[in-house]
């Protein structure tokens, strides 16, 4: 196959949590019928993407991947699909798989196929040696191979660049807080699921200890963040550009519960901590994203006040 550049728009992975949020701001920029969802299960029938095209695919499949773009015209390749850290960490083989393999499938159709890809990282390539406010370029020792999975990525991103000139780009996501999907079993779950317990049960019990500091976003903002990067020119992009650090939020599980127990009324959480902790304090509290401020000129919105508002609000309405 030669490359043909179309101007449709492939997620992977559509179905997760970003995917959802992603998928719908694809379409109100570019129109339902240009943008293309996919992801390896069916929809449940109640997800945002089905208001435009939607095809099962699995990340592994290259060809198949090849196949859609060139037949669809697409040009440019959101590559969401992936097994996140707690889920990761039970089958480190079938993380590794998908992770590393669907991260190579994606790029190797992206070489052949002339496509711009964006290919998420993850706060998880940070290990316990890096510093509690993580700079752009420290040490990346990870200790859960979910955070050497993206690692891996990072660098091949950086290789199908160098090798091929395929524009890859990609964030380190922190904990993505929002309510239109479940979150896909990730160490910062907690942080979501709080808001669910808060309005059903009143209560929550949290799988970290209260100190425990995370990096964190609102969803808005992240998927602003990509849409914003993915926009940037070419060349004002360094050699972070496959894994930024950007500007986020920083609180505690505490400060979160306290945010939550401030808006609903009589709601209380109690911490109890399980293997996830050990995953949580081994990333930075907090992330300097200087070098994406200052080569894309990013900062987010929302702060935990309106964080703990819009979800308590979103929830509550749908
Ligand atoms: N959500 C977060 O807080 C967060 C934080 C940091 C990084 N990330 C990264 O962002 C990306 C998306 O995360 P998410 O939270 O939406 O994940 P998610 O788990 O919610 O969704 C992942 C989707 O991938 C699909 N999938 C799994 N295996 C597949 C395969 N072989 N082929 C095709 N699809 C497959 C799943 O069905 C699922 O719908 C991932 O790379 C993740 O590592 C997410």
């Amino acid at each position: 196959m030669s490359g043909t550049t179309g101007d449709k728009v492939l997620v992977t992975g559509a179905l997760g949590q970003i995917g959802t949020d992603l998928v719908q701001a694809l379409r109100e920029r570019h129109g339902n019928e240009s943008v293309i969802a996919t992801d390896i299960r069916e929809s449940d029938g109640h997800s945002s993407v089905e208001g435009g095209p939607f095809i099962i695919l699995d990340v592994l499949d290259t060809d198949g991947i090849s196949r859609i773009c060139q037949n669809e015209g697409v040009g440019t390749i959101y590559h969401l699909a992936a097994l996140l850290s707690a889920v990761g960490e039970r089958d480190p083989d079938l993380c590794r798989r998908i992770n590393v393999g669907g991260t190579i499938s994606v790029l190797e159709a992206a070489k052949v196929c002339n496509l711009k890809v964006y290919s998420p990282s993850s706060i998880a390539v940070f290990g316990p040696d890096s510093p509690k406010h993580a700079t752009q370029g420290a040490v990346l020792n990870p200790t859960t191979v979910y955070g050497e999975t993206k690692v891996t990525g990072e660098a091949l991103a950086r290789e199908y660049l160098g090798r091929f000139g395929v524009d890859a780009r990609g964030i380190r996501y922190p904990g993505l807080i929002s309510y239109k999907a479940p979150p896909g079993g990730g160490t910062t779950d907690y942080a979501v699921e709080i808001f669910h317990a808060a309005l059903k049960e009143g209560h929550y019990e949290c799988f970290v200890r209260p100190e425990t500091r995370l990096p964190m976003l609102y969803m808005d903002d992240a998927i602003d963040a990509t849409l914003t990067l993915m926009d940037s020119r070419g060349d004002s992009l360094g050699e972070s550009r496959a894994g930024y650090n950007i500007p986020c939020l920083s609180f505690s599980a505490e400060e979160l519960a306290n945010a939550i127990s401030e808006r609903v009324e009589g709601f209380t959480c109690d911490f109890v901590p399980d293997v996830r902790q050990e995953y949580a304090d081994s990333w930075p509290d907090s992330i300097d994203g200087s070098v994406a401020e200052s080569e894309w000129f990013w900062s987010p919105d929302f702060d935990l006040s309106s964080l703990v508002d819009e979800m308590l609000r979103g929830i509550s309405s749908s």
